[in-house]
């Protein structure tokens, strides 16, 4: 039996978050749940939006249903975590709940599967990717400084390490499921170095996959292919930031964040969540769409091997989606996220 920390989140998170549990345990998949609290509710409680018990049980489960958890903007706003590990005192402090689970987890690869689904609507038809965006460093690492009043700087950190490892991951998935081809985006025509590196290392992991292809494209040009035919592509992979753009891009080819599943995946842990946010304009009216997260239970499932649950899961979503009369506002119908969530349950 494997069991899940769930985090049900800020905003329409609980909503979701139960949604999906729900369906995951109506599917059959040998799971239970470890609830924990994290984000507004944790900070009223607890003093902190990221009490160190939510990272010692995903380590200890190293497996995580997230929903989202609110950021405020600007401001001081900052997530102080202290903790004893590997038998050290260890203090860090991160800008967001989502950075610093990342980090203390070390997530290295951030997957996003993209894909068409009946009763959503799309400008594209026949679109089904994946992205896989490197997680931990590029620009993301955070070294900013003012050099005088009017001039900022930032360092773009690549490692072949980290490239590789993420380059790794992303191949073994096109093989195991089936994908025939990786492409790596890049701007290794300017960032010779940081992004020829990049580059050369997802090239040189590729000749490990014989059995796939492998080509690249400039990031730009990548953008405009992918809004003009996003149908060729299969696989992606691409440094942080621009992993972090293409993603919602590819996202908003086949409907946008609210229908988009991601996974967090590292050596030790994965964590499973929706792209989109707590959506507080809709939180607590029993309106939100599970679909997101739903699918990235999905995704958990495939990732612990419950493929036969995986499977009926996603079936009964998209035979709801196809009849199209139990569906949220978002996707042109007029039920809550208790009928939606009912309706897939009844078919499964
Ligand atoms: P958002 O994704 O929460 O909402 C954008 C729009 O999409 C809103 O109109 C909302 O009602 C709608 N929407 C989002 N999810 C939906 C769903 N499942 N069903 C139906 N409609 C949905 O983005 P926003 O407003 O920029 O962020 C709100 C909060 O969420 C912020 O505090 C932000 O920091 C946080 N956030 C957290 C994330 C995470 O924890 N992974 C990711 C993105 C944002």
């Amino acid at each position: 039996m494997n069991k899940v920390t769930v985090v049900p989140g800020d905003g329409i998170g609980p909503e979701v978050v139960g949604s999906a549990c729900a369906i995951i345990k109506a599917s059959g998949a040998k799971v239970e749940f470890e609830e924990v609290l994290v984000g507004l509710r944790a900070e009223k409680e607890f003093g902190t939006a990221l009490p160190v018990n939510v990272l010692e049980s995903i380590e200890r489960n190293r497996l995580a249903l997230k929903g989202p958890t609110q950021t405020p903007f600007g401001g001081n706003y900052r997530i102080n975590i202290e903790r004893v590990k590997n038998g050290k005192e260890s203090r860090s402090d991160y800008p967001s709940i989502a950075i610093a689970l990342r980090k203390e987890l070390q997530l290295y690869v951030n997957v996003r599967p993209i894909k068409n689904y009946p009763g959503v609507a799309s400008r594209f038809k026949d679109v089904n990717l994946v992205i896989f965006r490197e997680n931990s460093e590029d620009l993301y690492v955070g070294n900013e400084r003012m050099i005088d009043d009017n001039t900022a700087e930032a360092i773009k950190i690549i490692t072949r390490g980290a490239t590789e490892r993420t380059a790794r991951y992303g191949f073994e998935y096109l093989k195991k499921t089936g994908r025939k081809k990786m492409t790596i985006g890049h701007k290794a025509n300017v960032m010779k170095l940081t992004d020829g590196l990049f580059l050369k290392a997802g090239q040189d992991v590729a000749k490990e996959f014989p059995g796939l292809a492998c080509d690249s494209r400039v990031i730009d040009a990548l953008c405009m292919e992918l809004v003009i035919k996003p149908e060729s592509f299969d696989g992606l992979l691409l440094a942080n930031l621009f992993g972090d753009i293409v993603s919602d891009l590819a996202a908003g080819l086949v409907g946008g964040l609210g229908v988009a599943p991601g996974a967090n995946i590292g050596t030790d842990c994965a964590m499973f969540e929706a792209v989109h946010g707590s959506a507080p304009d809709i939180a607590g009216k029993d309106i939100a769409n599970p679909m997101a997260i739903i699918l990235s239970g999905v995704l958990m499932l495939h990732h612990i091997g419950e493929i036969a649950a995986a499977d009926r899961i996603e079936a009964a979503l998209t035979k709801v989606l196809e009849e199209k009369k139990h569906v949220t506002r978002d996707l042109g119908g007029d039920a809550g996220t208790r009928r939606f969530t009912e309706a897939i349950i009844a078919k499964l």
